[in-house]
């Protein structure tokens, strides 16, 4: 809980007001720009003297528990505990845990959270994580949840951007590729979107063009921002490309795939008219989108990305586990149910809440919206 004084803009004049705080990490929204600064501050010093921290995290456990494929997020945040002297268990295959005998979310939650001191987990269906956290014990991070949101890989991006290119302000920032379901860019987007003077270009074809939700984040914070369906143009003056993979598991069918793969890709002929200071990034895994001739390119820095993504999950463990300060503010939730009079459930098919139905329906409102707690959709 966290007490602290607003101004209240009805009656002028200060009041206290109580946050409920946590230390989950399932959206970076929650996190304020001064909490990221910490992060990115804490991973530069760990990336300076290793060492120093080789025993911060003695006789931690963290587990990890990967519902659906992972190769950078699971090793790193293994490889992180490990650097940090702690130890790791979970699956990176549900059918190998007892989720394979139709054990549910809030019970494998409940458990886990009694053998380990911190939980990273990935669920191929949105919400998931804000599901699991309501039965956890100990800090739970969100590394994936469906298409929704991906925050520690934008705390690996914004690492990148910070050590490369000196700044997390005053960008100009061309995302490309698959905007609808690739949830590394939505965290990418809302993240940045909260630092000043920075602007987006948004490359992609109309079928994958971003969600609504942040194109009305831009706007709120007054980010400008174009769409582009040409890479070829808007790759000639920008600081920073963020590239991205058709996201194929995510199509309703392998011909809707199809018609989208392949229409973006970056070579050699394209990155020739972008500025020498550009840097290209991306959440990898990579597919056909980024030709494998530029990877020797000193503007190529996806590699050295997903190293840095390293360093940011160690600071964030950390932070999690050893700062009693560091508390994540939670969103005032209004709890949907029959004491409110509303029986509303969320219809994403997505959404985790399908699968989970025991799950207490939650919902907030938002521009006069009612929206789903856990994968943020509208629910009617
Ligand atoms: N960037 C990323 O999430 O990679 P993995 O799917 O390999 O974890």
């Amino acid at each position: 809980m966290i007490i602290c004084t607003e101004f209240d803009t009805i009656n002028k004049k200060p009041k206290v007001v109580v946050k409920l705080t946590n230390k989950n990490l399932i959206d970076l929204e929650a996190m304020s720009v001064e909490q990221i600064d910490k992060i990115v501050r804490r991973a530069k010093k760990i990336m300076k003297s290793p060492a120093d921290y080789r025993h911060a995290c003695d006789g931690k456990i963290l587990a990890t528990l990967f519902y659906e494929p992972s190769t950078r997020t699971q090793m790193s945040f293994q490889t992180a505990m490990l650097k940090l002297g702690g130890r790791t268990i979970g699956f990176d295959n549900p059918m190998n845990s007892s989720v394979s005998k139709g054990e549910n979310l809030k019970d494998t939650i409940s458990v886990i959270s009694g053998y380990s001191d911190i939980i990273a987990i990935r669920h191929p269906l949105e919400g998931t994580a804000m599901a699991a956290s309501l039965y956890s014990e100990v800090p739970l991070i969100n590394c994936g949840d469906g298409g929704h949101l991906h925050p520690t890989q934008t705390l690996t991006d914004i690492v990148t951007l910070s050590c490369e290119k000196g700044r997390l302000d005053n960008l100009k920032i061309g995302v490309c590729g698959d905007l609808l379901n690739g949830r590394t860019v939505h965290s990418l987007i809302k993240t940045l979107a909260k630092y000043p003077n920075n602007s987006f270009v948004l490359i992609s074809t109309p079928e994958l063009c971003v969600p609504l939700y942040i194109i009305d984040i831009l706007e709120k914070n007054g980010c400008k921002y174009e769409i582009s369906n040409s890479l070829a143009d808007a790759v000639t003056d920008l600081d920073m490309l963020y590239m991205t993979r058709i996201q194929r598991e995510r199509f309703k069918s392998e011909e809707d795939y199809q018609a989208q793969k392949n229409v973006f890709v970056l070579d050699r002929e394209k990155l020739d008219k972008a500025r020498d200071d550009m840097i290209i990034l991306h959440p990898l895994p990579r597919v056909n989108e980024i030709t494998v001739e530029i990877d020797d390119d000193p503007r190529a820095l996806y590699f050295k990305q997903a190293q840095y993504g390293m360093y940011g999950r160690m600071a964030l463990i950390l932070l999690l586990i050893q700062d009693d300060d560091f508390l994540i503010e939670e969103r005032p939730a209004q709890l949907f149910d029959s004491s409110t009079g509303c029986q509303a459930r969320c219809k994403n098919p997505k959404c985790i809440t399908q699968i989970e139905t025991y799950l207490p329906r939650r919902g907030y409102r938002k521009l006069g919206m009612r929206m789903c707690d856990y994968c943020d959709k509208r629910i009617d």
